[in-house]
């Protein structure tokens, strides 16, 4: 596998914090100026407060000033490829809009979709 991206989110996997569920899921995402953000997903003892790669992802190329998102790459140890959870895709729809999305797996696996396709209704700033 030689796209940076999906190199760059299997690699952030590798730093999940996932001791409870021990599924352990890394993201990675290109700005338009083609700098890479990646994110693990980071569990709590109390479950509920805790964030997946992708909004890590998200959030911290947020605060790094990025705006405009070109791509985004999943990576989970799954045969059927993990794609972002419901919140992450609403999440992902208010900064990347209908952004390409790679899904891959530890052995080579990768399968591309788009956000508008996993997320077909969103809701968004057009309805405020
Ligand atoms: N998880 C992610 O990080 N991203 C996904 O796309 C699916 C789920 C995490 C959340 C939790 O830490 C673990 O995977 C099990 O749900």
């Amino acid at each position: 596998m030689t796209d940076q991206l999906l190199l760059a989110a299997l690699a952030a996997r590798e730093n999940a914090y996932a001791p409870f569920s021990k599924f352990r899921v890394g993201a990675a995402i290109e700005d338009a100026g083609g700098r890479i953000h990646t994110g693990c997903n980071v569990e709590n003892a109390t479950y509920g407060l805790t964030l997946c790669a992708e909004r890590v992802a998200l959030f911290k190329a947020i605060s790094e000033g990025a705006r405009q998102f070109r791509r985004v790459a999943v990576a989970a140890d799954t045969d059927i490829l993990t794609p972002p959870c419901g919140a992450c895709r609403q999440v992902l729809w208010e900064f990347c809009g209908d952004v390409e999305i790679a899904l891959a797996n530890l052995r080579g696996k990768v399968e591309t979709c788009r956000l508008k396709d996993l997320f077909p209704r969103p809701f968004d700033a057009s309805y405020l």
